[in-house]
């Protein structure tokens, strides 16, 4: 078969195969790919396996048509490719063996009794070989999949020799797609190996490539990119498909029960796909590389002897020792005594990087209880959030609390009313131009300070780190300056303004000078020119994510209803909260008051 003018292919088929690599089922067969190219010089692009001796030298005898190969490169030692080594040699003693170090080293020990002396010629990464009109270079490629790995790239017709790198289980008379073999493939054989694989996609990046001959599987001529960029998202363990992959294992069907409540919950959200393994069941490669393929997994099964059920070991084991990362993972777990089935799971997968751990889980005593049902709904709506927002039937257009989204930080912001320094808490502080340099601030009118600087027309920014401890909040941000003197027990520092900065747990501040007002209803804004701005450490500014994660107090809500305040915890107790309700701690509106549960 004529790959190029010059490239014959002279590959085999091998439909008898039971367990490539001595355990991945290969049902559609597999191939060992090997070329000629013809030229001044004749070059063999590798060999192939043992089981396959005859009928390829045979293809070679055909393709050589009466004339001598001068070189045998040999890209890849694993024995798929390189068994026949000997025989050629045997059949073609005057052949020049091409191959790196490490490769000829391989060599040795898996040929003891072949003789090289004056047969050999070593080459770095890099160097070329000329056939001819054939210009080819010499790429090392190692991992992918052995240490000794390169490629070949013929500069002449464009062709990429890509050793075992986009290759695939089947063999190329299967028409059969491409994707999920080479996934497959890829994942099982290659998939430890992603920042090697993607050394080598930035190098092909830089070649103008026509054609890739792999070692396994199609020869690739059209639609290149599609190839290259599953290679590049498998390789950098990113998400190939939208949707929820659930692999588990059940005993006696509790568990499976679970799977299929969960399934058809997210059917019903609009997951995009769900596809669900039973690991004792399924291919486990198969099941492995859905795993890769989709951005989220629900791990399901039993404690068995103190442990996890013995498939979901395996299982998760395939995974980590593939560097399985940049996963959401949800967990349901059953135990009939001693439930250890989750923090198993949770141990084994604890050194993944990247991975979001689902805050719904579900944990079920011996079959599924009520609990359970609620517990599974809460992951399928966690799990489809983002898919029932992007959706234009399912989403809710009217989600105010999207606006908690926006990025704030914390500042406390100081003025001074003639004969009273204050301060108070604000997180409407942003920079609107820098040419000139513009900073916004708004605040709620109901504040005193607001009255204190539309009247002076100046005051200062303090940009809180997250050194601030809850106090510094309290202080500023849960009375009023009208009543308390809120810089008591501060140390007073000055700006050029006059105003006061506070001289610890802030990493800036800014004076401003009020340039601009807009009355914006419930708050004033304040369009400010910077007069005096200055660092004073490098610790990370406070937002309101990080306060409310790991400043604010839990909010005291035990044995009480009604609502409460986001802002500062303060509890409202009541059947409804009235619309126009304003928190008298932090002066915060209802859109910040949620129902106690
Ligand atoms: Fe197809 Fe790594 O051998």
């Amino acid at each position: 078969m004529e790959i190029a003018k010059d490239i014959l292919y002279v590959g085999v088929n091998d439909h008898h195969i039971d367990l490539f690599e001595g355990q991945y089922t290969v049902p559609d067969g597999m191939s060992y790919n090997s070329y000629v190219i013809k030229d001044e010089k004749t070059a063999v692009m590798d060999t192939v396996d043992a089981n396959f001796t005859k009928e390829w030298l045979y293809n070679i005898g055909r393709a050589l048509d009466g004339t001598k190969p001068d070189y045998l490169i040999i890209q890849h030692m694993e024995p798929d490719h390189s068994a026949n080594i000997y025989n050629f040699m045997k059949e073609y003693p005057d052949t020049t063996i091409v191959a790196n170090a490490k490769t000829f080293a391989i060599m040795e020990n898996f040929f003891r009794d072949m003789e090289l002396e004056g047969k050999k010629l070593t080459v770095a990464s890099g160097d070329t070989l000329s056939l001819g009109k054939h210009e080819l270079t010499f790429v090392f490629a190692p991992m992918v999949h052995w240490p000794e790995v390169m490629v070949t790239y013929d500069s002449t017709d464009k062709v990429l020799f890509s050793a075992d790198a986009f290759g695939k289980f089947g063999t190329p008379d299967v028409q059969d797609g491409w994707d999920d073999e080479a996934r497959r493939y890829y994942i099982g054989i290659v998939g430890k190996y992603g920042a090697q694989a993607q050394k080598l996609l930035k190098v092909a990046a830089g070649l103008d490539i026509e054609i890739i001959c792999p070692l396994h599987g199609p020869v690739l001529k059209e639609n290149l990119a599609h190839y290259i960029e599953k290679y590049n998202i498998w390789s950098s363990y990113g998400v190939e498909t939208e949707g929820v992959m659930i692999a588990y294992t059940s005993v006696y069907g509790n568990t499976r029960k679970a799977v299929e409540v969960l399934e058809a919950k997210l059917k019903e959200k609009k997951c995009p796909n769900v596809v669900v393994c039973d690991l004792a069941r399924v291919d486990m490669s198969e099941a492995v590389a859905n795993a890769f393929r989709y951005g989220k997994i629900v791990l399901a099964t039993t404690t068995y002897n103190a442990d996890i059920f013995p498939y979901m070991r395996e299982f998760i084991e395939h995974l980590t020792e593939r560097n399985f990362q940049n996963r959401t993972i949800g967990l349901i777990e059953n135990g009939s005594w001693a439930s250890m089935a989750g923090k198993v799971m949770t141990e084994m997968l604890s050194k993944s990087k990247n991975i979001t751990w689902l805050e719904n889980s579900t944990k079920i005593m011996s079959s599924l209880s009520k609990e359970n049902e609620e517990q599974l709904e809460r992951m399928a709506e966690e799990l489809c959030q983002e898919y029932v927002a992007q959706s234009d039937e399912s989403a809710d257009k009217n989600d105010l609390t999207a606006l908690f989204k926006i990025g704030y930080g914390l500042y406390v912001v100081t003025s001074n009313d003639g004969t009273r320094d204050n301060g108070l808490i604000v997180n409407t502080v942003t920079q609107l131009t820098d040419n000139p340099n513009r900073v916004a601030v708004g605040i709620n009118k109901a504040n005193y300070s607001h009255d204190v600087i539309k009247k002076t027309g100046v005051l200062n920014v303090n940009c809180l780190s997250v050194e601030a401890p809850f106090s510094v909040f309290e202080n500023f941000g849960f009375q009023s300056g009208r009543d308390v003197d809120k810089f008591a027990d501060w140390k007073k520092l000055r700006s050029d303004n006059g105003l006061l900065f506070l001289p610890k747990y802030i990493n800036a501040f800014m004076s401003l000078k009020v340039e601009q007002y807009l009355d914006l209803g419930s708050h004033g804004f304040f369009i400010c020119s910077v007069t005096e701005a200055r660092v004073m450490s490098d610790k990370e500014t406070m937002t309101y994510t990080y306060y409310q994660k790991n400043v604010k107090p839990k909010p005291q809500t035990e044995g009480k209803k009604g609502f409460v305040c986001k802002i500062c915890g303060y509890v409202y107790e009541g059947d409804v909260l009235p619309d126009d309700f304003i928190c008298p701690l932090c002066k915060h509106g209802v859109a910040d008051f949620e129902p106690i549960v």
